[in-house]
């Protein structure tokens, strides 16, 4: 049992703990969350925080559900959790998988879960290897990736992690991992010939970086279809119809990183609703129990699927993880994505993000150092520059205009070379999006 400590003997006792993106001295005063209700956070200092980022980008139905608590109790009281591997399975796994089926593209029928985004990813990665081994090509072992991608932070996803910054001091990556340019119409970092969109451009990018490295040893290329923790990327139009032909063309599976995206953020069930993207496999996390429990998985395709389920006994898909199918996660999870539908948030996340998306272009008028404000349903970016001329990232503003807007209570987060992120829940109501404005707004103001 927890016991009930006051706000400064819990700040003392927190040293014991190793937190995230860890330096200590980043964590001086932390808002020690005791409650949280809609898109309120309650700390023990007595502060209240509007979260404009959702936790992680994942609380998309907001906190404080009260039916969710009732259906992870229910189901603990029947089976908490039990092996998930081959020769047993459980009723919310069975269920949930079958309600995932054809949910996000009509080829995507086959669920594996795992307890999250990382894991996901690297079971999506592993997967690429076996089939491509199983259709006797093992060489197709390259992953192909974008600068700037957030895809984990497991050895593995955290190659594929185009952030230099959480390369650096673990000496990734790892080989046969390669990055190209993310598709930043704002700031696009590689080639453009002349008549070229940047979608275009970054398409083809990835068409050179298959032939330089040479198809027959490329297995998979992976992107969010819009880039999260890396700075709020949005695509152009034609890019994932141009990465589809080029995979397509190359024999290259796609991996769509679904983990911030699925699951109505954008104002579509998943990002790749946007374009009609067909991935080969999807990787999904966060939003699928909306946070009130740890869970995550991949999609893959019924080829895939195919190539798994003829396999020699041998030749087994010898992958396999503790917590899959953990069947409370699992039953959250479906009441989860039912409170999504039934509640109708995936319009409300269109809806608001319209309002949300018109205040910060308000801020931009209003400030010289905002630019490039962009996004789709309730995930938004606004780029804090040193200048419009040069576009050249102002972290430290931007880390101090998170700040100012903490004190106020918001809570954003700055991203990318200098990129505030918005992403609150889906269930947001107007007024509370005017106050994000609004305490951005002062937040700004005090900067200056
Ligand atoms: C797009 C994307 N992929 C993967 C991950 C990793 O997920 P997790 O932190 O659950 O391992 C994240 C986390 O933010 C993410 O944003």
């Amino acid at each position: 049992m927890t016991t009930s400590l006051d706000h400064a003997t819990l700040l003392q006792k927190d040293s014991h703990q190793l937190h995230g993106l860890h330096h200590p001295n980043a964590h001086k005063d932390p808002l020690i969350v005791e409650r949280a209700d809609g898109v309120w956070l309650y700390g023990t200092d007595g502060r209240k925080v509007l979260d404009g980022m959702a936790g992680l980008w994942n609380v998309n139905i907001g906190y404080g559900n009260q039916e969710l608590p009732d259906v992870a109790r229910d189901q603990m009281q029947k089976l908490a959790y039990t092996s998930n591997f081959v020769g047993m399975t459980n009723p919310p796994a069975i269920q949930l998988a079958e309600k995932l089926a054809g949910f996000a593209h009509p080829t995507l029928n086959t669920t594996y879960f795992t307890s999250g985004g990382s894991e996901s990813n690297e079971t999506a990665f592993k997967t690429v290897y076996y089939y491509w081994r199983r259709l006797g090509k093992p060489d197709k072992v390259k992953i192909i990736s974008r600068m700037n991608a957030y895809h984990g932070i497991t050895i593995a996803a955290a190659s594929a992690t185009g952030v230099t910054r959480y390369w650096k001091m673990f000496g990734l990556p790892i080989a046969n991992f390669f990055h190209i340019p993310d598709p930043n119409s704002y700031r696009y970092a590689g080639d453009r010939r002349e008549g070229e969109s940047v979608a275009q451009a970054a398409a083809r990018a990835l068409e050179e970086a298959i032939l330089q490295e040479g198809p027959e040893t490329v297995g998979g290329f992976i992107a969010e279809p819009i880039q999260g923790a890396g700075g709020l990327v949005v695509p152009g139009d034609e890019y994932f119809d141009l990465v589809r032909a080029i995979c397509d063309k190359y024999e290259v599976l796609l991996i769509a990183d679904e983990v911030i995206t699925g699951f109505g953020r954008t104002g579509e069930m998943f990002g790749q609703h946007h374009w009609d993207l067909r991935p080969d496999i999807m990787a999904f996390a966060k939003g699928v129990t909306s946070g009130y429990l740890p869970l995550g998985g991949i999609q893959i395709s019924d080829a895939i699927r195919d190539v798994i389920n003829s396999a020699a006994p041998e030749d087994s898909w010898m992958h396999g993880i503790t917590y899959s199918g953990h069947a409370a996660a699992c039953a959250v999870a479906i009441r989860n994505i039912e409170i999504i539908q039934e509640q109708k948030l995936v319009e409300n996340a269109r809806e608001m993000g319209k309002r949300l998306g018109a205040g910060l272009n308000r801020l931009k008028d209003e400030f010289a150092f905002v630019d490039n404000v962009r996004g789709k349903g309730l995930l938004w970016g606004m780029e804090i520059v040193k200048d419009r001329e040069s576009k050249e990232g102002d972290m430290a503003k931007a880390s101090a205009i998170a700040g100012a807007a903490m004190q106020r209570g918001l809570r954003t987060r700055p991203v990318g070379a200098g990129t505030l992120a918005f992403s609150p829940s889906l269930a947001i109501t107007a007024d509370e999006v005017d106050t994000i404005i609004e305490l951005l707004g002062s937040a700004m103001d005090s900067i200056g």
